[in-house]
């Protein structure tokens, strides 16, 4: 029985994919958001590279491990301030206006190494 299901699963999948057009997402209309979890941390970003995809939204959800820290990608109007460990997390939204490699970087000094925190959003 699971078998029957797993085949026609495949088979369904293999049908629509050979039906639909190159960019199924794109014709959905509104593309569900991916998303992303980022920890600060003094001096760092955990992931402080990854690949989205540049056709739907990115929710990016920052916590912290220790201190309040900051989050802002160069060139938009994304900046937020990550509240400390225990208190909360702090989500953007962010669409990529076109493919590309957004840094990103801590708002906020929080010590020695503020200007060492940074990282970098691929929108592929
Ligand atoms: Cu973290 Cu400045």
């Amino acid at each position: 029985m699971a078998r029957t299901f797993l085949l026609c699963g495949l088979v369904c999948a293999l049908a629509g994919g050979l039906a639909a057009p190159a960019r199924p997402v794109a014709m959905a209309g509104q593309p569900a958001p991916q998303v992303i979890e980022i920890a600060a941390e003094r001096f760092s970003f955990t992931p402080s590279e990854f690949r989205v995809k540049s056709d739907a939204p990115v929710e990016i959800r920052l916590r912290s491990d220790d201190t309040d820290h900051g989050f802002r990608i160069l060139g938009t109007d994304i900046k937020v301030i990550i509240p400390k460990r225990g208190k909360g997390v702090a989500t953007v939204t962010f669409q990529p206006p076109k493919p590309g490699r957004y840094v990103f970087e801590c708002s906020k000094l929080c010590g020695a190494g503020h200007a060492f925190m940074r990282g970098t959003l691929i929108a592929e």
